[in-house]
């Protein structure tokens, strides 16, 4: 397993192995490595010739209050996950060779970054939008894999690689959870054990929305209220949002059909967690 950080050598090895007639399949992550990434690299393995791995704690993606200074890292670890995924290239670089000092390019998806996360984020989906435009421009892969964990997330990315005819493949791929059914997050190290029972109501509240709605409840306003009810009963627990939108648009939805999407941020504690869920498909 290669590991980069320049961006010119990045290049020029992705280069030499397009004229070899290599395709490339591409996992962007900020490290800290879990099963969740690791389905990513797995499918990513068979999609490509090539499997390049880039671990990059992003500033710009983050707001002034957030976790930057302290996101966990762990490159030995996310070495190890990465040989053992089948990783060929990993490309690591520093803030300063991705944003050198003059920097001043960003890329806005405009309506789609709006409502969510973007509302209780100001940026965010700018900072997102930004660092993968440059590392598709650096890395040059055919087939991009993204989980479904940050759905908002892939649904700027999917909307900029249309707007912008980048030559890129975006895979979406299925929310990888615990045991318990808490879906995997870097951030899930910051739980007390205490927070980390607390942070079940997430995945609890899906469960009571999909067996309703499977009863055929359709009403939004009624669905809505089962899942703040589950959620409301966790003291430690802080409701950024709790949405049913399109999982196409992201436009809030009127009545739950078979793309309604219900998505949700928390606080447990100080810790952000979020989720989604479509209906319609399997847990
Ligand atoms: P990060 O949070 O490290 O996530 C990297 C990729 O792993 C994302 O596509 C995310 O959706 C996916 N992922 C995370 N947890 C998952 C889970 N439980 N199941 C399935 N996939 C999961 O997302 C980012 O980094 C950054 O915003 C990035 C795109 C790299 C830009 O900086």
């Amino acid at each position: 397993m290669k590991i980069i950080s320049s961006i010119v050598e990045m290049q020029s090895y992705v280069r030499s192995l397009k004229q070899d007639g290599k395709s490339i399949s591409f996992v962007p992550t900020m490290g800290f490595l879990h099963e969740g990434h690791a389905s990513l690299l797995r499918e990513g393995r068979k999609r490509g010739d090539v499997l390049v791995l880039s671990i990059f704690v992003n500033p710009i993606q983050f707001g002034q209050n957030e976790d930057l200074d302290r996101y966990p890292r762990n490159m030995e670890g996310d070495c190890q996950i990465a040989t053992e995924c089948g990783v060929d290239i990993v490309f690591t670089p520093t803030a300063a060779e991705l944003y050198p000092s003059g920097f001043q390019t960003s890329i806005t998806v405009k309506q789609i970054s709006q409502p969510l996360c973007g509302a209780s984020r100001p940026g965010h989906f700018d900072g997102v939008a930004t660092v993968v435009t440059k590392l598709f421009n650096i890395v040059m892969p055919d087939v991009a894999l993204l989980g479904c964990k940050d759905y908002q997330q892939l649904a700027v990315i999917r909307q900029m690689t249309s707007d912008l005819s980048m030559p890129v493949h975006v895979l979406g791929m299925p929310i990888v959870r615990e045991a318990d059914g808490l879906a995997m997050s870097s951030r899930n190290v910051y739980l007390s054990p205490e927070e980390r029972q607390s942070a079940l109501c997430l995945i609890k509240s899906i469960k009571a929305v999909r067996a309703a709605y499977a009863a055929g409840e359709k009403d939004i306003a009624k669905l809505r209220n089962l899942a703040l009810e589950i959620i409301g009963s966790e003291s430690s627990v802080q409701i950024d949002y709790l949405e049913f939108c399109s999982g196409i648009t992201l436009e809030t939805a009127v009545v739950a059909d078979k793309d309604t999407l219900m998505v949700m941020a928390v606080k447990v504690g100080k810790t952000r967690l979020i989720d989604n869920n479509l209906l319609n498909e399997d847990l």
